[in-house]
């Protein structure tokens, strides 16, 4: 596991080889828990390790779901409840992981039991405990749910009971809040509707639909019947563009590299920073691309080139949001002044991205301004710096990492730890492209 400091040095020669990056995180949560909570035994290829997507896996153990790992396959079986879950003993602990307690608040606001109601509790490490939990209670309410939260954050207590249908419109484009209201509505009685301002990720919509759930999306709108109970669907997890994106801005910005990230998952809503670096001129061709169940995938075969400055628009946001810290650092290295605009999300997540990357950032010379839903950086050199801090925030640390590479002097990680949520594997796979 990845520990303590590391010194990044910048890249004296180009980036080479040919690399694949753990399966997707939020099709791996998915997997586990639509799976555990559907009726039948199913199968899931390439679940990553990443301790997010093990705390969804403990979760669903903890609430009676056998979970485990065939010997000579490494493939995960699965045993689904059929939406009838036991009651934990003590907390559910969600770790780091939003997606996790998010999506458990929904699921588990529907478990009446024969008792009439059960109490679960949801709780988490300090960064989680930081971040908003009314945004998921408050919708919920709508359905009949009874979430009480600890000020509006976790830890949060949820009251299963019987649920009825409810038509509600999303505040914010928010895949985990969309996914928590889909599986209230799956235990709900009636037709529910979903409204979202703008489309956020669908693997959720995809994969209950592969489940057999009458679910309709019309434009922004989702339309449920419940109540439906899922049946099981085997899951091949193809690799995490989130997680590729790292790799694609490393190859980008060291000149004369040429990489191959193999199997990586191109959903359309996931994948918006190519978009954005193609618009600042990077060399990246998507090949082999072909689907992977109900998701298509592909290879992103990735060049050096010289990057030029970008403007993010509000309604690229979604598709972006967990690849805004990297596209900052893409332009530090680019010609020109780039913004990012409504992209005031950034401050409830694992950190708040808007300040956490401007201090990272500003730490190793570059040029940027904090808005208060944004950023601006001006390209040019950077220098490097003693030590930078990441905030205790694994897309901030692997930031931090692939900015080195451009610097003039090396750069220290105080803490690299963090990338063991998402990403264990990702200084020696950068390593290893390093030759
Ligand atoms: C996720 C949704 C996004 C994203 C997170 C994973 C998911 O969060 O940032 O990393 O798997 O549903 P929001 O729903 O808060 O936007």
């Amino acid at each position: 596991m990845a520990v303590g400091r590391l010194r990044i040095e910048p890249a004296r020669a180009p980036l080479r080889g040919r690399v694949s990056v753990p399966g997707d995180k939020s099709i791996a949560h998915r997997a586990l828990m639509f799976n555990a909570a559907a009726r039948g035994r199913s199968r899931v290829k390439g679940l990553p390790g990443g301790a997010d997507v093990m705390s969804t896996l403990r979760a669903m153990q903890s609430l009676g779901a056998h979970i485990s790992r065939e010997s000579t396959s490494g493939d995960t079986i699965i045993e689904g409840r059929g939406l009838e879950f036991s009651v934990p003993a003590g907390p559910i602990d969600c770790g780091n992981s939003g997606t996790t307690m998010r999506l458990l608040s929904g699921l588990l606001s529907g478990q009446g039991g024969r008792a009439g109601t059960s109490r679960f509790e949801l709780d988490g490490d300090s960064s989680l405990r930081r971040r908003p939990m009314d945004r998921v209670a408050r919708p919920l309410a709508k359905f009949g749910a009874a979430i009480e939260t600890s000020g509006g954050r976790a830890p949060i207590v949820v009251h299963g009971r019987r649920l009825h249908a409810a038509a509600v419109s999303l505040e914010v484009a928010s895949a985990q809040l969309k996914s928590a209201l889909l599986l209230a509505a799956i235990q709900a009685e009636g037709e529910s509707e979903i409204i979202e301002p703008a489309l956020s990720r669908d693997h959720s919509e995809r994969m209950l639909q592969a489940m057999g759930v009458d679910l309709v999306r019309e434009s922004l709108s989702l339309r449920v019947r419940g109540p439906a109970l899922p049946h099981a669907v085997d899951v091949e997890v193809c690799g995490d563009p989130s997680s590729a994106a790292f790799l694609a801005v490393a190859a980008s910005i060291v000149e004369g590299s040429d990489v191959l990230i193999e199997n990586v998952c191109i959903n359309p809503t996931r994948t918006g920073f190519l978009k954005v670096l193609e618009r600042m001129g990077a060399d990246i061709t998507v090949e082999a691309v072909e689907r992977s169940g109900v998701e298509p995938k592909g290879s992103l075969r990735v060049r050096g080139a010289r990057l030029e400055a970008f403007q993010l628009k509000a309604e690229e946001v979604p598709a972006t949001i967990d690849e805004l810290p990297l596209l900052a650092v893409a332009a530090a290295c680019a010609q020109g002044r780039s913004v990012i605009g409504g992209a005031g999300e950034l401050r409830v997540k694992e950190s708040d991205r808007i300040s956490s990357t401007v201090a990272l950032l500003e730490s190793i010379g570059a040029e940027v301004y904090e808005r208060p839903d944004g950023l601006e950086i001006v390209g040019g050199a950077l220098e490097g710096a003693a030590v930078v801090d990441a905030a205790g925030d694994h897309r901030l640390v692997m930031s931090a990492a692939v900015a080195g590479l451009a610097c003039r002097h090396p750069l220290e990680i105080g803490d690299i730890s963090p990338v063991a949520v998402s990403f264990p594997e990702f200084f020696s796979v950068l390593e290893g492209l390093r030759g």
